[in-house]
């Protein structure tokens, strides 16, 4: 390995020799590397860039750097070093007979090979040697806070013993990979914090969502509970009638369903959220589970004189026929419920390319745009607590996590004073 061109020796920093050439060099590169960390360049490519800079320096030399991670050498950069050979090395454990990388780590100071044939830190990778010809290896330990981060290894192809110059060179180039490798742990340490910031929010706002939860739920639980204990009171001290007696066991149990529904749907609701809701995924007639659900609400349709339609072609969509039906019913019973006397529900089906949708539309009072957001918060009622439209608030959120969970989507779309217009869309059968 001859030195490149010693036109005139100067010396850099008061440590070893280096022609006018090396100084500007090292200058360029140093600069070049400082531009591709702030970049944002990967620490790969910077390492390559630092020890293809070397290799041109160095004459017939292959240079890498091996990082020092959990222990052990990993690979960092060796662009000019055989796959086999950088893989083979990949992983070797510092040592006092470690070849020149792992046994600089061990010493924390560098290791020159001059003949890898016949130096006994070598014994175990001659085999490696002989195969990739390599003649010599020097390696010098990288440091960052003063501690050993990895090797900055030069290999020559036959027994070689390296100069000032080269040396210098190499603990130069050392010093670079070292700001590289200290750069990436500084962004990697920044990613992690944010990472962790990240989480801490969100877990902050788990928290404060699943407490507002417990509250609506108490306080939703607390008014047929309430009326529960009037009625039991009642019934224990006052002296009833047979009537009286029967209003208010009638009183007891409409208030003792209205807390079931209530832990059905937050069951089902948890249940959902945690994915682990049990979803039997089966090829179904929209229309037939659409015909189930108008069954259902047909009471109170009566009550209300609301007249239900259905319109649109058979579809077969792919869904859970109990969850659907869940949907369908939650979606249907609101547009009766928030419908005016003698209005009309309408339901039409529609196959898209992609998907078999359902529509139910009413014509009731329509949902304020601002208040669109908070149709999906558990116990929102949306201020239509008081009179006839009293629900949970839980329906819409379950819906829409139930379509969601059979692949599917649920969309609203509602204009104050017109109406309100439900899409649920649903896979088809592939
Ligand atoms: N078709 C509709 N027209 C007008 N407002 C609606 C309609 N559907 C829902 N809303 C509003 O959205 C709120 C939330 O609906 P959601 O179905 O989640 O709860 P709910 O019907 O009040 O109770 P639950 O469904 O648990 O019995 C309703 O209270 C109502 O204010
Ligand atoms: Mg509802």
């Amino acid at each position: 390995m001859a030195p490149n061109c010693p036109s005139s020796w100067v010396s850099m920093g008061g440590v070893g020799v280096l022609t006018n050439t090396d100084v500007s060099a090292v200058l360029d590169h140093q600069t070049s590397v400082m531009a591709q960390l702030t970049s944002g360049a990967t620490l790969s490519q910077v390492l390559d860039s630092i020890v293809l800079a070397l290799e041109d320096l160095i004459s017939a030399s292959r240079c890498s750097v091996l990082l020092l991670r959990d222990g052990v050498l990993r690979h960092g950069s060796a662009p000019s070093l055989p796959a086999p050979y950088s893989e083979a090395v990949d992983g070797l454990a510092p040592g006092p007979l470690a070849g020149s990388c792992g046994t600089a780590v061990h010493l924390g100071e560098p290791v020159i090979a001059v003949d890898v044939g016949t130096d006994p830190r070598w014994v175990q990778f001659r085999h490696l040697a002989i195969e990739h010809n390599i003649g010599a290896c020097w390696s010098s330990p990288i440091r960052s806070h003063s501690q050993v981060v990895g090797t900055f290894a030069v290999y020559a192809y036959a027994t070689h013993e390296p100069d000032g110059r080269e040396q210098e060179l190499v603990r130069r180039f050392s010093h670079l990979a070292s700001i590289a490798v200290e750069h990436d742990r500084a962004v990697r340490e920044r990613q992690a914090h944010h990472e962790a910031e990240l989480a801490r929010q969100s877990a902050e706002q788990a928290n404060h969502a699943k407490s507002q939860f417990v509250t609506a739920l108490s306080h939703e639980l607390r008014t047929p509970l309430q009326s529960i204990a009037g009625f039991t009171e009642s019934l224990g001290t006052l002296d009833l009638s047979p009537d009286q007696q029967t209003k208010a066991l009638d009183g007891i149990g409409k208030a003792a369903s209205h807390i079931l529904s209530i832990v059905d749907d937050v069951l089902d609701l948890a249940r959902v959220e945690a994915g682990a809701m049990p979803i039997a995924v089966e090829q179904l007639s929209a229309l037939d589970v659409i015909a189930d659900a108008i069954d259902l609400v047909q009471p109170l349709a009566a009550q209300r004189d609301v007249a239900i339609s259905c319109q649109g072609p058979a579809m077969t969509v792919l869904a859970d026929r109990r969850r659907l039906q869940q949907v369908i019913l939650n979606l249907l019973s609101n547009a009766v419920r928030f419908s005016p006397d003698g209005a009309a529900v309408d339901i039409r089906t529609h196959l898209t390319r992609a998907a078999a949708e359902i529509h139910i539309s009413d014509h009731g009072p329509g949902i304020p745009a601002d208040l669109m957001a908070r149709l999906f918060v558990p116990f929102d009622r949306l201020g239509a607590d008081a009179g006839r439209e009293g629900g949970a608030g839980l329906g819409l959120v379950l819906a829409r996590r139930l379509a969601e969970a059979m692949e599917g989507t649920l969309d609203i779309d509602s204009v104050v004073g017109r109406g309100t217009h439900m899409t649920v869309s649903l896979p088809l059968p592939r």
